[in-house]
């Protein structure tokens, strides 16, 4: 008798073992996968050093995913002892998660791509102020939040990309002279709920007032090679095609497809040249992927100083590198691929301003009729 319950509790161990690990080691859900980070990292941290001297964690939530970040966070936990701890989702899923989990949430950073969307988490009143001289040396001004609630990690341009063999770079200007009657039927982009373009009108918002950047929206869709569909990506495979012959999209995109494992989409990207728009009045769109500190942060001093590294000189090139993008920190080089295509002048603005207008963006693109 004795022995058999004996037994039932072996069984009953080795069942609980199989579920835990079973857990641990599924990364579809990745929301439910590190419900406790604090207390996994502590048993780590005590197995890898035998101490219970715990430089704590840092959870980020992110809608960004490299393999280069893994080795970035990596390298910080070896310099700093301090855990990363990644959750992994879209950015609205991420906010709408925050809200969820309110005062007993573990998110120490929000990390997603646009100053609108990170504007957004700002409205909800999901940030709170970050405080580094070393953050303030390392990012430019107008990268970082008017109240210091994100701060810019990489940059990336929305450029005109074109068919090398159909249009002469000598015919492009700017983003408005796309408006222009010589454009006509020619000139892709993707829809208007993408915040990409919400931000890029916003900006011209800003920069031109409200008519003008009116009359830009009315002025693409009146030249449009055909209904806004697909992605940036598609966009550059629509010139290819010949559905059109320019398009407006993000550089990085075309720096993924010109070294894509696809041959199809380096063949894509090749038939492309690079314009940099608005070089003689308002300067080229730039816009960032940044992060956040979260307002119920449970470990804000890590925290900060994770956004301290991912700025400083020597990871910058790595991190803005693994997606094409141009480092925020002024004194690293960005890739070879990006120093190809040249300098070029940004527009002069504080990216807090592209949330700001982003509703007002949001109401022009509906009375344009740009789906
Ligand atoms: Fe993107």
């Amino acid at each position: 008798m004795m022995f058999s319950r004996k037994l039932l509790w072996v069984t009953l161990a080795l069942l609980f073992t199989v579920v835990v690990l079973a857990a641990c080691g599924t990364d579809e859900e990745p929301q439910e996968e590190q419900q406790d980070p604090q207390e996994e990292d502590q048993e780590d941290q005590e197995q890898a050093e035998g101490t219970e001297d715990d430089a704590g964690v840092v959870n980020i939530y992110t809608s960004r995913h490299y393999d280069v970040d893994d080795d970035i966070y990596n390298d910080f936990t070896e310099e700093t002892g301090i855990e990363v701890n990644i959750i992994n989702g879209s950015a609205d899923e991420l906010i709408e998660r925050m809200n969820r989990e309110g005062d007993a949430s573990e998110a120490d950073l929000f990390f997603t791509a646009d100053a609108g969307r990170l504007h957004r988490a700002k409205e909800q009143d999901l940030l709170q102020a970050i405080e580094s001289d070393i953050i303030e040396e390392n990012v430019p001004e107008n990268l970082r939040d008017v109240d210091s609630e994100w701060v810019g990690l990489t940059k990336r341009a929305r450029i005109i990309a074109y068919h090398q063999d159909r249009v002469d770079p000598e015919e492009l200007s700017t983003y408005e002279a796309l408006t222009e009657a010589e454009w006509e039927d020619r000139v892709l982009i993707r829809s208007s709920e993408n915040i990409y373009n919400q931000s890029l009108l916003a900006s011209f918002i800003e920069l031109n007032g409200r008519e003008e950047a009116k009359d830009w929206a009315q002025g693409i869709v009146d030249n449009l090679a055909r209904t806004p569909q697909g992605g940036d990506r598609d966009q550059a495979k629509a010139i290819a095609a010949g559905e059109g012959d320019v398009a407006i999209m993000n550089t990085y995109y075309l720096g993924g497809m010109l070294n894509s494992a696809d041959e199809e989409e380096v063949k894509v990207a090749e038939e492309l040249g690079v314009f940099f728009p608005n070089q003689e009045t308002t300067g080229t769109h730039v816009n960032i992927s940044g992060i956040g500190l979260a307002k119920n942060s449970p470990n804000p001093d890590n925290a900060i100083q994770l956004i301290e590294y991912l700025t400083d000189i020597d990871v910058q090139e790595t991190f803005a590198g693994a997606n094409y993008e141009y480092p925020v920190n002024p004194d690293v080089e960005p890739a070879d691929v990006l120093q190809e295509w040249g300098e070029f002048e940004e527009q002069d603005l504080n990216l807090s301003i592209l949330g700001e207008n982003n509703g007002e963006a949001v109401r022009i693109f509906n009375e344009v009729g740009w789906q």
